[in-house]
């Protein structure tokens, strides 16, 4: 889609939540390269604040920040709040936590919060401004999710559990959605290339894409299919892990390409 439509379709105000960093990062700037307004969440104030003096000078919008934990019990009612007055025409839901570590390693208040920022929030946030993107009849929402809720992640299992959902739940909200003039999409990138996997992974993975790459095929997407998977390598790997392989292989096969990045 034109940068110029974009703008007549979705604008003038966009959402990201998780927006100041690595992939969020890429979003933010999307949607301000398209003349969108952007309200970014995130935890770290001074970050925050620079991605959106940086999307002002760069962009000329107008920028919205809102530091905030997406893990807290009220996140989903005070974002809803902080972004009432706002025309909102597009959401990308981006913010996630990943505890890495066997199941029973892991801190049960690490899980809690990893359940709240990428299953809890979203969902709630998506229950309060669903019926306003519905009034404006144009609108656009995006979940991010994995390849990781492709098949049981090992060393991964709450946040690939996470992110099943999150595919779920967006496949279940484009087909309410259909008619209502919201476009909801759930991507599912493999690695990406952001600074945290950069220090986390000493080896190329196969399929890695570059933030802006995920961003833009994701965006050019939008509308086509309830679910998509950025590059041919990772549409390979999702069907043999979702569709092909028994699940015994699917879940091994999770277990030796995440072998070599550790969270
Ligand atoms: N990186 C990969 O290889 C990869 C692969 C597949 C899918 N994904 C998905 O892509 C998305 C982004 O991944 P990423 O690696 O770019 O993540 P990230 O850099 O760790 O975080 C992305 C953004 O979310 C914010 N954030 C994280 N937790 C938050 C919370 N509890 N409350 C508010 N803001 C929060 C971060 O800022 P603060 O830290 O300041 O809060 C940052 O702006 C996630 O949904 C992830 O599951 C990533």
């Amino acid at each position: 889609m034109a940068e110029s439509s974009f703008m007549e379709k979705f604008g003038s105000w966009g959402l990201v939540a998780g927006g100041s960093d690595g992939l969020g990062g890429a979003w933010s700037e999307a949607l301000a390269k398209r003349g969108l307004n952007v309200a970014i969440v995130a935890r770290r104030k001074e970050q925050l604040e620079a991605k959106a003096r940086e999307l002002e000078a760069r962009y000329r919008v107008a920028t919205l920040v809102i530091p905030l934990d997406l893990s807290a019990v009220s996140a989903a009612s005070d974002l809803s709040d902080r972004i009432a007055e706002i025309d909102l025409g597009f959401v990308i839901y981006n913010a996630a936590l990943s505890p890495g570590g066997s199941f029973v390693a892991v801190e049960s208040g690490d899980l809690a919060s990893a359940i709240s920022t990428n299953v809890t929030t979203p969902t709630i946030l998506l229950r309060n401004i669903l019926p306003r993107l519905a009034a404006r009849d144009r609108a656009g929402v995006i979940l991010v999710s994995s390849l990781a809720g492709y098949a049981g992640s090992s060393s991964l299992a709450t946040y690939g559990a996470t992110k099943a959902y999150l595919r779920m739940l967006g496949e279940a909200l484009w087909e309410e959605n259909r008619f209502t003039g919201v476009d909801v999409m759930v991507t599912s990138p493999g690695a990406v290339t952001t600074p945290g996997l950069l220090s986390r992974s000493g080896k190329k993975i196969p399929g890695q894409l570059s933030p802006d790459e995920i961003v833009e095929l994701s965006l050019s997407h939008l509308g086509k299919s309830p679910t998509f998977v950025p590059g041919v390598v990772n549409q390979i790997a999702a069907t043999l892990l979702g569709r092909v392989l028994p699940r015994r292989s699917a879940t091994s096969l999770m277990r030796k390409s995440s072998s070599g990045i550790s969270t």
